[in-house]
């Protein structure tokens, strides 16, 4: 069955087409450019952009599968969480093309696409696994018992990961998201150069904390700052921030795969593309006898291919979405 996936839950939109579970066309389109000079999303524009976007961004996705709308047998949308004003443009666009086509309309939850998003790359986890999920709003883990439960084991009591690093970027004046470009920046730096905090809460705690971090960060540069030389580089500066992040990320992970007994490890969302991340889990599950999972890295970030590919298992086990059923801001996985 081919089955068409939309994604417009926050501030990309995203549409992909399936062949059952095999990826036969991703597209996105980036509202980066225009919230970049707000410093952050302006959910009205998001909106806005969903609306001009939507349609071309499915167009392009029939076009690259090669195929036609009328073969289309299953749409999957994504319902929530994120941005109610912006799910509600690609969530109303899905159910006007599943109506007008009866075709089944299937509603899948973000956290469930990054969840199961190892599974578009060529070395799938088998269940149950661990899922360590690092976005721009999220810092979650996750036991992933089959396509469709999920429990979660821990989070973050305030910032995100992803949250964490654009907050950095900021501080640095590096435009939003400035994820990516921190992450740069820190390939050429030393990791041990300052040791900031890492907040580790109660021993046995799976639930992390960003904003202290952020704030001894806040401080390094202030400090920096008002000294004639510098006594290490922005480089610097930013591989230690990411050595912080990514060793608490690292560590709750494998504290939670001893606590469950469960030996598969998969990261997924934005941060998972971090390279430094990618490296040190793969050298610690090597250590403690764990197997490994990333997404390939067009899957980290927001992308209708994993919503397409959730929806296609959501609606084998549960069947097609109610049609009084709405979009969600926060999502019932936690
Ligand atoms: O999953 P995503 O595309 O959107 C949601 O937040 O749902 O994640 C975006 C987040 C942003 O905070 C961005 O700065 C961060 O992921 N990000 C990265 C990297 N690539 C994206 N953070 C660190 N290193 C990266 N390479």
């Amino acid at each position: 069955m081919f089955i068409l996936g939309i994604e417009s839950s926050c501030d990309d939109t995203a549409a992909a087409i399936l062949a059952d579970d095999r990826v036969l066309s991703s597209v996105l389109t980036s509202q980066d450019a225009i919230h970049s000079p707000y410093g952050g999303i302006v959910p009205e524009l998001a909106s806005r952009r969903h609306l001009q976007a939507v349609v071309p961004v499915v167009a392009e996705a029939l076009r690259r599968a090669e195929i036609n709308l009328v073969e289309v047998g299953l749409i999957a949308v994504t319902r929530g969480p994120g941005l109610v004003g912006s799910l509600l443009v690609g969530f109303s666009y899905a159910r006007a093309l599943a109506h007008v086509r009866r075709i089944p309309l299937v509603g899948v939850d973000h956290m469930a696409g990054h969840i199961l998003s190892t599974f578009l790359g060529e070395d799938p986890p088998s269940f149950p696994y661990l899922a360590l999920i690092v976005s721009g709003g999220n810092s979650s883990i996750y036991l992933a018992e089959d396509y469709c439960r999920f429990r979660l084991l821990g989070r973050t009591r305030d910032d995100a990961a992803g949250e964490a690093f654009d907050k950095v970027a900021k501080l640095l004046d590096i435009p939003y998201p400035g994820g990516p470009q921190v992450a740069a920046l820190a390939a050429g730096g030393n990791r041990q150069a300052i040791r900031f905090p890492r907040a580790r809460l109660a021993e046995d705690s799976l639930d992390f904390s960003f904003s202290g971090l952020k704030t001894a960060v806040r401080n390094e540069i202030f400090q920096q700052r008002q000294q004639d030389q510098p006594s290490c580089t922005l480089a610097d500066l930013c591989a230690s921030f990411q050595e912080a992040v990514v060793e608490v990320l690292v560590d709750k992970t494998v504290l939670a795969a001893r606590q469950t007994g469960v030996s598969r490890v998969a990261i997924g969302g934005g941060v998972s593309a971090n390279e430094r991340l990618r490296t040190a889990f793969t050298d610690r599950c090597r250590q403690e006898g764990l197997r490994f999972h990333a997404p390939p890295r067009q899957y980290s970030t927001d992308n209708a291919a994993m919503i397409a590919f959730a929806g296609w298992h959501s609606y084998q086990q549960q069947g097609p979405l109610p049609a009084d059923a709405d979009v969600y801001s926060r999502s019932p996985l936690g």
